[in-house]
């Protein structure tokens, strides 16, 4: 069994079974779990607050806890601990994110504004989320679907911008006011043609002045949107813009441009890289910098992409990589490791052309190597299953 997956466990309590000695990463009141000031519950007296405060629950780090604190817990035969579980809560939040972009694009067909308070909650709970198992969410959306398209870029550009706020430590108030922006960062396309909107591949000149003009839209929606912060409009106004001036709808250059403008800008290019599309291969996230660093400085911020690519990390969670035996599996666990050793879950051999016994291969205890990112659409068979 796989040591690491146990030592990032977190087991949900009710509050009358906390003990001294446990440590406290989160707590659920009502339904809603918060991030609680980590840290081990140390006397009787704390307990005896958190349960006059109407806590019910809290989620309790098992390996961080005293030994002997925890009551005995039956491990999971598979290797993947609470990874899913989290993976669980991770759909079910892409599915309601999903269902309100749905809605609010038709709503935005008819000519109704954006109202901000379904997408203030939705930031809430991917951050939430995001804080208990980034990794959760880095494997849920490698999972891409080709179809349905605006609304999984839209979902994924707004937890990639929760990821990497989280990776720069920003305020959290700052964090939903920019996942808010990046959910509804491409609203504006629901007024662009469709026949523009889909075409698999290249636009010409004049239907790429057409797709610009999403922007443009979005500026009347941003205008006209009830309660949306500026950051949150920001987010949505800038992720076209470029640091030379020369990006749309507005030319704005240089310090014009805020960090989470700036953030907006490379999430949105990475993640566009990075999916399948109809009509264009994923590339690996590795390819991916390459073309985001070829960017820097006159379009993107040189140093936000470099820690950009710290936070997302060479093979992330959830993608596809080759070992050096042939074997091709999915970068399960990363955490606590070197960007070269992780967790990978291999299911598929490249040497011989089929399916293998599912193995969790520790490169920290293995001779064998990542060979190279493999991205999902250049193999011929299905990854999903595997996820
Ligand atoms: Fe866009």
């Amino acid at each position: 069994m796989d040591s690491s997956a146990v030592t990032e466990e977190l087991l949900k309590i009710p509050v009358t079974k906390l003990a001294v000695g446990m440590y406290v990463t989160a707590i659920e009141n009502n339904g809603k779990v918060a991030i609680a000031n980590a840290g081990q519950v140390k006397n009787k007296e704390a307990i005896r607050k958190i349960l006059t405060s109407g806590i019910k629950f809290v989620w309790v780090d098992i390996a961080k806890s005293a030994k002997g604190s925890m009551p005995s817990v039956k491990k999971k035969a598979a290797p993947t601990g609470n990874r899913s579980v989290r993976q669980q809560n991770a759909k079910k939040i892409l599915g309601e994110a999903k269902g309100l972009i749905k809605k609010v694009m038709g709503e935005i067909y008819e000519g109704k504004a954006i109202e901000v308070e379904p997408f203030a909650a939705l930031a809430d709970s991917m951050i939430e989320s995001v804080m208990l198992d980034v990794d959760a969410f880095k494997c849920i959306s490698a999972l891409r679907s080709k179809d349905a398209y605006l609304l999984e870029h839209s979902v994924n550009v707004a937890f990639l911008l929760v990821t990497f706020g989280r990776h720069l430590k920003l305020d959290k108030e700052l964090m939903k006011q920019i996942a808010i922006g990046g959910i509804l960062h491409d609203v504006g396309k629901i007024r662009v043609d469709n026949k523009v909107l889909h075409k698999p591949g290249k636009l010409s000149p004049e239907e790429f002045e057409h797709m610009k003009l999403h922007q443009v839209y979005a500026l009347e929606e941003m205008e006209a949107a009830r309660g949306l912060s500026q950051i949150s409009k920001d987010v949505c106004l800038m992720h076209h813009e470029k640091l030379d001036g020369k990006g749309y709808p507005c030319g704005l250059k240089g310090d014009e441009l805020p960090l989470h403008g700036r953030m907006s800008c490379i999430c949105d290019i990475f993640d566009a890289l990075t999916a399948t599309r109809c009509y264009k291969q994923a590339m690996s996230p590795a390819a991916a910098f390459k073309i985001l660093l070829s960017l820097t400085p006159f379009h993107l911020d040189q140093q936000l992409v470099y820690e950009f690519i710290r936070c997302v990390g060479v093979y992330p969670v959830g993608s596809l990589v080759e070992l050096s035996d042939g074997r091709v599996g999915i970068v399960w666990d990363a955490k606590d490791r070197d960007a070269l050793h992780p967790v990978v879950k291999c299911f598929y051999s490249l040497k011989h052309y089929r399916y293998t016994e599912v193995d969790f291969i520790d490169l920290n205890k293995s001779e064998l190597e990542i060979e190279r990112g493999v991205s999902p659409s250049s193999l011929d068979v299905d990854p999903t299953p595997f996820y």
